[in-house]
């Protein structure tokens, strides 16, 4: 595992325990919205498929892996992440949750993915593209991976343009975030690192130009609450 993934799973493995908890709290359950609303155009997209297989990259606990497994009992997810401790979490809820029969989990990193070419229908990355060490490996590997004709997903949280919004957002993320991250979680430094990724995340325009980069077609983009998340959808063809 390259140093600069080494770290960012260790920062993972150290919040795992609470990062649920603290992602709802720290978006008013709006995080809940925006997964819904990617998972939505995953459905649209595969709506011709007959057993779907998606791949969850950066699955984390598994709340984007199981929004996918739920938009059909023919539908299969691989979720794949970097840390063992967010894994544990996922795999347990998985559990929980009796969809063990229809959810697999690997430990595998977004820029070197241990599947075949051509495996996957649809793919999604939810707030995970941000954190990759090599980005345009990553999207690059997830193409590989995707079928003919297969989509991806990717949903991320940005900066809010209008200026208004955006002094709140700064106030907010700035501020008061890594206070209430510090105490929930006891890492203060995570929820910086959460912060300076998102300002350091692309435009749209230019992410849309690394996708084009990347290989993808069909690009689409979409704000959502304010700006303060979006959702890029692309193809390969
Ligand atoms: C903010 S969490 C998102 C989890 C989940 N997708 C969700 O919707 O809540 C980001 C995840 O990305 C994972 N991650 C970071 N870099 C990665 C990489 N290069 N390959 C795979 N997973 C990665 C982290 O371990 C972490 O679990």
């Amino acid at each position: 595992m390259a140093t600069d993934n080494m770290h960012i799973a260790l920062m993972f493995n150290d919040i795992a325990p609470t990062y649920d908890k603290l992602n709802h709290v720290l978006s008013l359950n709006v995080d809940k919205i925006w997964r819904r609303k990617a998972v939505k155009r995953v459905k649209k997209a595969i709506a011709d498929v007959e057993n779907p297989v998606i791949l969850d990259v950066a699955c984390g606990t598994a709340d984007s892996t199981v929004a996918l497994a739920n938009i059909g009992e023919n539908v299969r997810v691989e979720g794949i992440d970097i840390s063992d401790g967010m894994l544990k979490i996922g795999e347990e809820k998985v559990e929980r949750l009796g969809l063990t029969s229809r959810i697999s989990f690997s430990k595998s990193f977004a820029e070197n993915i241990d599947f075949r070419d051509n495996t996957f229908d649809a793919a999604m990355v939810a707030f995970g593209v941000r954190n990759f060490a090599d980005r345009e490996q990553g999207l690059k590997e997830i193409l590989r991976v995707l079928k003919p004709h297969g989509t991806l997903l990717v949903l991320e949280l940005s900066e809010p343009q209008n200026v208004i919004v955006r002094w709140i957002y700064n106030l907010y993320f700035k501020n008061i975030l890594p206070l209430i991250g510090k105490r929930l979680s006891g890492n203060a430094k995570a929820y910086r690192y959460l912060q300076q990724t998102v300002e350091k995340f692309p435009m749209p325009k230019e992410f849309m130009a690394l996708l084009d980069a990347c290989g993808y077609k069909e690009l689409k983009h979409k704000a959502l609450t304010c700006g303060l998340c979006r959702i890029y959808q692309a193809k390969k063809l």
